[in-house]
């Protein structure tokens, strides 16, 4: 399979068929896409028009039931379950509406989670969930629980877990969907700087403000792809003091957002 180098999604005539009883739902009909490396997509589309579906199938969380999906040139759409989560757990990240922490784990236990998994040993993942919590501004938060946290910083534990493998792709599912507008906003603006960082962003949402911070926006309709609006995009919403790297071409540690929960500076992509 071919690829331009840029390319690290493509879908070729991606069926998903649910057998349910003697019925069966198409819930993708013979999609065909393809996202490049450092690309923001949000999929928009009405209830039940596929974007979880597809959203699942490109996570590797799912299979699809006809057609090809390959993920940075590979074909993985013949790939089995084990294959399939070794996939995730080192090259995808997932931010979910609902979050998705463990309630009985502290933050910093959540973020370490994925690493516990890559066989990192104690000292080292401590070493990064303390720098993924302090780059979500939650550095003062590592030994609550979940539940001692608002919305907002749940899902800043929920980021900070998504990046601990250096993901390839971030899946988005409604990532503000749970969250008012201005916390939204908060992580819209995370999502943002991680993208210029170079992190590929694959967002699902309803919601026109949430998808207008993304480059591209796929419409879904009845599991197929009814438009692509492209352009126009909002950029970070708080200004960045947007420092370029170090001559010497070092990488500052990046800080998406400060304690106080205010978004200060990025360190940019030049
Ligand atoms: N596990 C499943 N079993 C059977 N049918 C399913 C399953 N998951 C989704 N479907 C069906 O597939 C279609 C697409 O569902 P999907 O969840 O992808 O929609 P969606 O666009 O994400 O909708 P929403 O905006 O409500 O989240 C729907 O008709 C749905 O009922
Ligand atoms: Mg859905």
């Amino acid at each position: 399979m071919p690829t331009n180098g840029h390319e690290i999604v493509r879908l070729e005539n991606a069926w998903k068929v649910y057998q349910m009883g003697t019925e069966d739902v198409k819930a993708l009909r013979g999609v065909n896409i393809m996202f490049e490396k450092g690309d923001f997509w949000a999929i928009m589309g009405p209830s039940g028009s596929g974007k979880s579906t597809m959203m699942n199938v490109l996570g590797c969380l799912d299979r699809l039931s006809d057609g090809a999906y390959y993920l940075d040139g590979k074909d993985v759409s013949q790939l089995d379950d084990d294959a399939l989560s070794e996939l995730r757990l080192r090259y995808l990240g997932f931010i979910f509406q609902s979050f998705n922490l463990i309630p009985q784990l502290t933050v910093q236990r959540n973020i370490e989670l994925p690493l516990y998994y890559l066989g990192w040993d104690a000292a080292r993942s401590a070493e990064r969930a303390k720098e993924l919590a302090e780059q979500v501004g939650l550095g003062d938060r590592l030994s609550h629980r979940p539940t001692e946290l608002s919305g907002g910083q749940m899902q800043r534990v929920a980021i900070a877990r998504a990046l601990t493998n250096d993901p390839q792709v971030i899946f988005a599912d409604e990532p503000t969907g749970n969250l008012d507008s201005a916390t939204g906003v908060q992580i819209m603006d995370i999502l943002v700087k991680l993208n210029k960082l170079g992190k590929t962003i694959v967002m699902v949402t309803h919601e026109p403000d949430i998808a207008a911070y993304a480059h591209r926006r796929l419409h879904m309709i009845d599991g197929n792809i009814d438009r692509i609006e492209e352009g126009e995009h909002r950029t970070l919403t708080a200004p960045s003091a947007g420092h370029a790297s170090p001559p010497d071409g070092s990488r500052r540690a990046e800080t998406f957002v400060a304690p106080g929960e205010d978004v200060t500076h990025a360190t940019r992509k030049a």
